[in-house]
């Protein structure tokens, strides 16, 4: 099988320090130009389709305009998730660039989104919306709903996202490295219930899976290794996902040959077996996984989804932005923490940590 997805790892730096993430905790580097356009040519012949440049909050990269560029000129398909910190700054640079883009949203409440990114960002994350409209672009929110969140739900559809006919997409927590956690069955009907709601987005296959229990290693639903090519900001090769990372394997500019050596077929055969990966309910890796079992109820739960997402995003919002022209943000008042004026990535790693 052909991967599909790469997700490139332009750095685990961050300037916000999540309650449900450790990425930030680990020292990195940024990724090398060079590096990254030798393996976009691999990873084209590869056949990878979509190239989601991630971190860390890649908004840190200061090339990532130039990354996503040479992305797009190789015809992938470009994803980007960002805290919002720093994109007002940089929405110019990247506009046009980035085919689907998500703003992370924990909370409705300023003061609970802070809490949640142990940054001051709620307020970023609003001017963010404002520009990106401004700009034409259709960011998606997405919320990562847990145990404590799920009622700020109709909030944020209803003040947020919908009056700007933004996708909300409900990302349910998933758990790893004792981080993160489980969903109670009634907060997955609820999310359940909300995404009939037009403008949002849910694959429904992500609760069955939680509902089953999550990944059975003697009869694995994962197919991680085999969908999903995973780089390291150190130019190396993340087996079997980066949330499990049980060995990285330099590319040295032989990432085509790397994918077709012993060792990552190894990594393939053994993907969802390892004792670690009982109950893996991690969204990165299913959603491809589920994408490419065709035949399975996953991918059959996961199909209408899939449609009603693509109809949205590349129908009914590109052709309002044609008729109507770029979107002026409607955004409830919230009485934000004035921010400092400027325009680099490295005032954004003084922002006080409120954890
Ligand atoms: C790892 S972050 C990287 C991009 C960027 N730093 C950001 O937060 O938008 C990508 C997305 O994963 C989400 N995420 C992080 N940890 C998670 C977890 N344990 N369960 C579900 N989603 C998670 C984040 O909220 C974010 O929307
Ligand atoms: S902003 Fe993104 S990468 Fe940074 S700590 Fe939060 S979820 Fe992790
Ligand atoms: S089941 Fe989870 S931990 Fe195991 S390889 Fe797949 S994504 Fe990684």
């Amino acid at each position: 099988m052909r991967p599909v997805l790469c997700n490139y790892y332009v750095t685990y730096r961050c300037n916000a320090t999540c309650s449900f993430c450790d990425i930030w905790e680990r020292p990195s580097p940024l990724v090398d130009l060079a590096d990254v356009t030798q393996n976009l040519d691999d990873l084209r012949r590869l056949g990878v389709r979509v190239i989601d440049f991630t971190g860390g909050e890649p908004l840190l990269h200061p090339q990532l305009p130039d990354l996503l560029a040479l992305a797009k000129e190789r015809g992938f398909l470009t994803t980007v998730t960002t805290n919002g910190l720093l994109y007002p700054k940089r929405a110019k640079q990247l506009a046009g660039l980035v085919d689907l883009l998500h703003f992370s949203i924990d909370s409705s409440v300023p003061e609970e989104h802070n809490a949640s990114r142990g940054v001051r960002c709620f307020d970023k994350l609003m001017a963010s919306i404002e520009t990106a409209l401004a700009l034409g672009e259709h960011p998606d929110l997405l919320f990562t709903v847990t145990n404590d969140n799920v009622h700020r739900l109709p909030e944020i559809y209803e003040h947020i996202s919908y009056p700007n006919r933004l996708l909300l997409i409900l990302n349910p927590l998933f758990a790893y490295n004792d981080l993160g956690g489980t969903l109670r069955a009634e907060v997955m009907q609820t999310m359940q219930a909300f995404a009939r709601k037009p403008y949002t987005y849910l694959n429904p296959a992500f609760l069955s899976l939680r509902q089953a229990g999550g990944n059975d290693p003697a009869a694995p639903v994962c197919k991680a290794v085999s969908t999903s090519v995973v780089i390291s900001p150190f130019n190396e090769l993340v087996l079997p996902c980066y949330h499990l990372g049980l060995e990285t394997l330099p590319i040295n500019g032989g990432l085509y040959d790397l994918w077709h050596s012993d060792a990552v077929a190894h990594h393939r055969a053994m993907e969802g077996r390892h004792a670690a990966c009982a109950g893996c309910t991690i969204n990165c890796y299913f959603e491809p996984s589920f994408a490419t079992s065709p035949g399975t109820p996953y991918f059959w739960q996961s199909l209408p989804s899939k449609v009603r997402y693509g109809w949205t995003k590349f129908l009914v919002q590109r052709l309002r932005t044609k008729v109507r022209g770029p979107r002026t943000a409607q955004l409830p008042d919230f009485d934000g923490p004035a921010f400092p004026a400027g325009d680099g990535a490295s005032e954004m790693i003084d922002l006080p940590v409120l954890r």
